[in-house]
Formats: C-alpha cells, structure tokens, sequence
C-alpha cells in the first residue's frame, strides 16, 4: 500500500471515529456509533499492517500471532464477562493502553535504526519520556481501579497523612530526572533516570486511585480513560502515526469531558475526586449504634405492589445496580407493557451515575426493548415527582438519598439526586436494609409515603407481574 492511500485510509478512519463519538452520545444512535467505531478501527488495523512502514516479510508472522493472541483474549472476555462487571473490564483495558506506550517508549529509546541529532532528538527523548510516564500512571493506576473495582482491594480510600507533598515530591523529582534524561549523552546513561522516573510513576498511579473512595470511583474510570487516550496520543508521536495522535487525542478529550460531567452530576470538584477520600465503598448494613432516621420502615407485599401499580395514573420507575444485578430489565419491561395497556402513563427516570458505568440503565433498557421515549435523564423528570403516583426505585439507593439535599453532614451532601420522595407513594425494591455503593444510610426508606418490597428484583418483579396479570 502506498504511502497515500494509506494517508487517505487514516483519514477515513479518523472521520469513522468521530462519527462513532457522535453516535454514542445518544441512546437511539449508539448502534450505529459502534459500528463506525467498528469500521474506522478495521480500516485502521488494515491501513498499518498492509502500510509503507511495515515489512510484511519480517512482520507478518509477528502481527498475525500478536492479532491471534489479543483477538482470542478479547473474544472471550467480551463473551464472559458480565453487565455488572463491564467497569472492571474497561479498567483492566485501560491498564493494557498504558502497558503498551510504556513498551513502545522504551522501544524507541532504544531503537538505533533512526538515529536524531538537535532539537529533533531532544523533541523525541521528551515524547518518550512523558509517553512512558503518562503510560506508567495509567498502567498501574488502572490495575489498582480494577481490583477496587471488582472487590479484590477494598473501597476504603487509603490517606497517607503527608499525600499531598509526596506527590509534589514526585513530581519536582520526575522534572529532575527529565532533564538528565534528556541532557544524557547516550543511551545507557539516559536508561538509569527513564527507569528511575517509570518506577515513581508506577507508584503515584498506585498511590493515586488508592486514594480514591469507592463512591468517587466512575469518575476516575472515566479519568483513566482519558489518561489511556493521553498515552496512545503520546505512543502516536514516538511512532510518528497521526492516526494514533488524533485517536489518542479523541480518547483523552471525551475521557476528560465525560469526568467532568460525572462530577458534575456527583457535585464533586475534580480535584477533590484527586484528592480522594470520599466514600468507603462499603455496600454494608448501618451500624446499629449510629443515628437511625426518624421514622418507621414499612414492608409491602408484591400483591399490595400490584394494587398500587394498578389504580396507578401515573407511575415513574427508577433502575439501579439492583436492577443490573438481578437480570430484571425484562420483567421491568413487561410489567411496563402491561400497565401502558391498561393506560397507566409509565415512564423510566435514569440518573447520570445509577449502576457502576456511564449509561448502564440505558444499555440494559435498550437490550429489554424499552422505547428511547419513556426514559428521561434526571433533569427531564425530576420536577414530575410530586405528580407522580407511584415511583417504583428498583435496586437503586445512592441515586435517591434524600440525604444529599437535607443532610449537610452527609458524605453524599449537594450529589443532585431523583426526588422520588415527592411523589405520592414510593416504593423500594431491593433485599435488605443495607446501604449502596457510597456506604451510606438512606432516610427515605423511613418515610411515611415509602414502602419496603424486600426480595431480589427479579424474582420479586416476576411476583408482581403475575399478580398484575391476575
Ligand atoms: P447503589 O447505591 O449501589 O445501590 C444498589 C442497591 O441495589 C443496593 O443497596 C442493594 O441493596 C440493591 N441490590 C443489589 N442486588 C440486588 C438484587 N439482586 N435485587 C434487588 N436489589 C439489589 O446503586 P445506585 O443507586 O444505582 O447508585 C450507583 C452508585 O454506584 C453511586 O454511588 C455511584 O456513584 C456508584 N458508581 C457509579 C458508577 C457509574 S459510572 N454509574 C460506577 C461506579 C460506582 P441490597 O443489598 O439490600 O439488596
């Protein structure tokens, strides 16, 4: 392949990815975004192994083994790997993006073939340098995301009494070692501060997200998305391919403005999320010492559940992990269907954090059919509450803490939450009295408008559904 059409086919690529982007911000357009993610990615892979600076005769052997080992992996991760665990998965990604710039940059330090001289080595030797270390934080920050992630390391944030100055201390330390590494005067010496800087990079990823409550934890998923994005832009310049420059570049951008709008949805302040420190990520039952909320806990029946969704004018259902854990998106669906017939206005109110992924309820509504019409963002429903006759929160419990708007005390204080409590009567489904995600108590399960229908989501949704057909 010459080296323009290659050029054109990068071009093409790099179209596709924007395109995708711009399918995936929207529910109804995502399918087609993934498939010009598809696409764009095919070209991509085509135009470079079959390009001008590959030598097939050396390389093929290696690419096609290198395909075959990552596709299998990848086909059987996509294959088993769980809704509830797709975070953990992406982090695991996250921590090979930056694996591979850390490879490449030491790969081109060494890499004798072009030989620079002047600025242009010095150009070089600072891409390698900050491709390494962006690569290095990714690397082992995202590693410590996915055993936080998937439970192997605890959710309780680990604050080292001086942290702040042990990273200020990093980072004056990797400056120092930046300028010997680039004012070295050949290879070996520049090797001893490129390792020295890799190894404080590999800690201040660990020390970083260590740092990190459980309940700050999507947004620094998304954070280490836009550091993987970083590193592949930084790989694109060691290697001199624009098509990674742009799509690192596209990675690191969204990454970054999907951070912002988590926090924003969380009323966190990025640098305190950095800082660390909030929530515990506990998931546990409150402690029977603390404070118990005013009020009475009053349990229902999936038949009284039944009745009330039945003489229902207006019903708002709330999703969260619950839902995704218990599978119950297609019994949702079908209790929606039911009451739609019998002409009860149902609608699906999904907050921008419920689950454990960016638009999480959405996929797992879309996969169970459920019309794009019916399901509003936070901001579209939540001043329809106090018109709402039953709000049925399914496995949700963060998301709906009354807390965060009436306790200033609260770890979740001032996170914009669904209203539910507004409305005439709410109901909670989930199997016991523990709290979410963020470890904390919730007072609307003691509101005098609230009941309790404790049970798996399913397996409870399938009760009631029986009994609203009966
Ligand atoms: P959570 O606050 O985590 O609450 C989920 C509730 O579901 C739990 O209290 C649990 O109570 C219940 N549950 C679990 N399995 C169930 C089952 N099989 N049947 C019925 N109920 C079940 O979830 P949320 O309200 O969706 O809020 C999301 C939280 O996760 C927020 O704190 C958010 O910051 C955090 N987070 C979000 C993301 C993203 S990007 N969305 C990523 C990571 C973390 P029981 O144990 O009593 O059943």
């Amino acid at each position: 392949m010459s080296d323009n059409i290659a050029t054109v086919a990068y071009l093409g690529a790099a179209i596709l990815f924007i395109m995708s982007l711009g399918g995936l911000s929207n529910p109804e357009t995502s399918r087609r975004g993934n498939f010009y993610g598809m696409v764009g990615m095919t070209i991509a892979v085509l135009a470079t192994v079959f390009g001008p600076r590959v030598d097939l005769v050396i390389g093929l052997p290696w690419i096609l083994g290198a395909l075959a080992v990552g596709g299998a992996v990848g086909l059987y991760a996509a294959r088993k790997v769980q809704m509830t665990q797709m975070p953990e998965l992406v982090a695991l990604m996250h921590s090979l993006v930056g694996l591979a710039a850390g490879f490449v940059g030491f790969a081109s330090y060494v890499d004798t073939s072009v030989v620079y001289s002047g600025a242009e080595k010095a150009i070089h030797e600072v891409e390698i340098y900050i491709g390494i270390l962006i690569g290095a934080v990714t690397f082992s920050g995202s590693i410590i995301a996915f055993g936080k992630l998937s439970g192997k390391i605890g959710g309780k944030p680990l604050l080292l009494p001086a942290r702040h100055a042990l990273n200020l201390l990093g980072l004056v330390v990797v400056i120092w070692y930046g300028v010997q590494f680039v004012s070295a005067p050949d290879v070996n010496a520049g090797m001893v501060p490129l390792a020295i800087m890799t190894v404080i990079a590999l800690l201040f990823g660990i020390h970083m997200v260590m740092a990190i409550g459980g309940a700050d934890m999507p947004v620094v998923v998304s954070m280490l998305n836009s550091y993987s994005g970083w590193a592949a832009a930084a790989t694109g310049f060691m290697l001199a391919n624009d098509l990674l420059i742009v799509t690192g570049a596209l990675v690191g951008s969204s990454g970054a403005i999907l951070s912002y709008i988590m926090c924003r949805a969380m009323n966190r302040n990025f640098i305190s999320v950095i800082a660390g420190g909030f929530g515990t990520g506990g998931g546990s039952t409150p402690a029977a010492s603390g404070e118990q909320p005013a009020g009475e806990v009053v349990a229902v029946s999936a038949v009284e559940t039944a009745e009330m969704l039945r003489s229902a004018k207006s019903v708002v259902i709330i999703p969260g992990y619950g839902m995704a854990v218990a599978q119950a998106q297609h019994t949702v669906y079908e209790i929606t269907k039911l009451l739609r017939e019998k002409g009860v206005n149902v609608r699906f109110a999904i907050h921008p954090v419920a689950g454990r992924m960016p638009g999480h309820m959405n996929v797992l509504l879309a996969e169970a059919k459920v019309p794009y019409d019916i399901v509003l963002e936070m901001d579209e429903i939540n001043d329809d509450f106090p018109d709402t006759d039953v709000s049925i929160v399914i496995g949700a419990n963060d998301i709906v803490n009354p807390a965060a708007e009436d306790d200033p005390t609260s770890p979740i204080a001032g996170m914009p939450v669904l209203q539910v409590w507004k409305s005439k009567t709410s109901i909670v489904m989930k199997r016991s009295m523990a709290s979410g995600y963020a470890g904390v108590d919730n007072p609307l399960f003691f509101k005098e408008n609230n009941r309790m229908l404790f049970g798996d989501a399913k397996k409870m949704l399938d009760e009631v559904f029986v009994a609203l057909k009966g």
